[in-house]
């Protein structure tokens, strides 16, 4: 590239100029995570979009509570590992600790706690073990424990898949003067349509798919990584018959800036957050592929609840807290089963090598 790149349109410009028009995964790889100019290596998670670990730490107590079951019924091993993937600042890590060093300390003393992200500063240092890595490659021997995400599989890049006559196309992005615009493509890849014709699907023409042909790759690398033991995936997504469904014409893919939605996903990159919604019938399907069994599926509203969000918000205490803080702590809490907000998230639990049950899960 002539010119030093300001910003990561910069680098997808000079990309395109070099090789001709990108694929719209590679788009979204530069749009976020390159790593001078993508989204990712600049903007803190929580300027544009809030997660459940931020909003409040009853998620990562009601994990602690799954963590700990996980424990049990694997026979209580020493050492008992949970990987986290896509850790961001560790945040959801630091209150499934805090849970279990003040509830269960047998299963925190024996806990060894991994977070991962693609953008970690990797530190050795606190009862986090932080490392740098890609879910794709899980940085462990197959252990004991628990693999656990919330939102990574919406963070990854994917395709725009656009249904014509002439069947499935790629959306492209190419460069009209300075501005970036999309244009369909070529041909899906063999990769997409595989995927796609190991789903019972009949998009509409003119109807956009947006689809991650990584998200399965890093699942299956994922519930791989585990001899005995559960995967927990929480994110926003849906069954593959809903998400490629007429209620979906447009896609799913969305920007995220400041708290809004974005239609335009082209514009500004490195800026706005990219996502698009996770196909859980692929991911479940490539877990069983990969010898898991469903332990559960459902609303992740569903999911606190049965690891009682109830018991939790009793347990605040107003004679031990301001006014303020005891109604932004319930206010809190109830966030995270909101029908319209996070509530409507799906969980995925899986067990390889494990019960294929728990309990408090039926
Ligand atoms: C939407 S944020 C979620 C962060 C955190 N889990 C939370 O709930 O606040 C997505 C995160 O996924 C990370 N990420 C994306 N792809 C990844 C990969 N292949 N491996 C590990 N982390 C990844 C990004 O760096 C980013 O921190």
């Amino acid at each position: 590239m002539g010119e030093l790149a300001k910003g990561a349109a910069d680098i997808l410009r000079a990309r395109i100029a070099e090789r001709g028009p990108i694929s719209f995964s590679e788009f979204v790889e530069i749009a976020l995570y390159d790593p001078e100019w993508g989204y990712y290596s600049r903007v803190a998670v929580g300027r544009d979009f809030v997660t459940s670990p931020r909003t409040s730490p009853a998620f990562g107590h009601l994990l602690g509570r799954f963590v700990a079951d996980a424990w049990h019924a694997l026979d209580r091993p020493n050492p008992f590992f949970v990987a986290e993937f896509a850790a961001g600042d560790g945040t959801l890590g630091a209150d499934i600790l805090a849970w279990l060093s003040a509830r269960e300390p047998g299963c925190a003393a024996a806990t060894r706690y991994l977070a991962v992200d693609r953008q970690a500063v990797s530190d050795a240092s606190g009862p986090l073990f932080r490392v740098r890595g890609d879910a794709a490659h899980p940085p462990t021997n197959p252990f004991d424990g628990v693999v656990l995400s919330n939102e990574l599989f919406d963070a990854l890049p994917f395709d725009r898949i656009v249904s014509t006559e002439l069947g499935l196309r790629q959306t492209m992005v190419d460069c009209l003067g300075r501005d970036l615009v999309s244009r369909v493509g070529p041909a899906v890849t063999d990769a997409i349509l595989r995927h796609f014709n190991a789903l019972a699907i009949r998009p509409s023409i003119g109807q956009l798919l947006d689809v991650s042909v990584v998200a399965p790759q890093v699942y299956r690398a994922l519930a791989r990584s585990l001899r005995r033991g559960f995967i927990v995936t929480i994110d926003y997504g849906a069954e593959a018959t809903d998400l490629y469904g007429s209620r979906h014409f447009a896609g799913t893919a969305r920007g995220y800036s400041r708290h809004a939605a974005v239609d335009d996903l082209l514009v500004r990159p490195g800026e706005q957050d990219l996502t698009s919604h996770v196909d859980f019938t692929t991911l479940r399907r490539v877990g069983e592929e990969a010898g898991a069994q469903t332990v559960w599926s459902g609303a992740q509203a569903d999911f606190l609840r049965a690891l009682d969000l109830a018991k939790w918000i009793e347990r605040l205490d107003p004679r031990h807290l301001s006014h303020v803080d005891y109604h932004n702590a319930r206010f809190g809490a109830l966030e995270l089963v909101n029908p319209s907000g996070t509530g409507r998230f799906r969980v995925l639990v899986q067990s390889r090598g494990a019960p294929g049950r728990l309990d408090r899960l039926v």
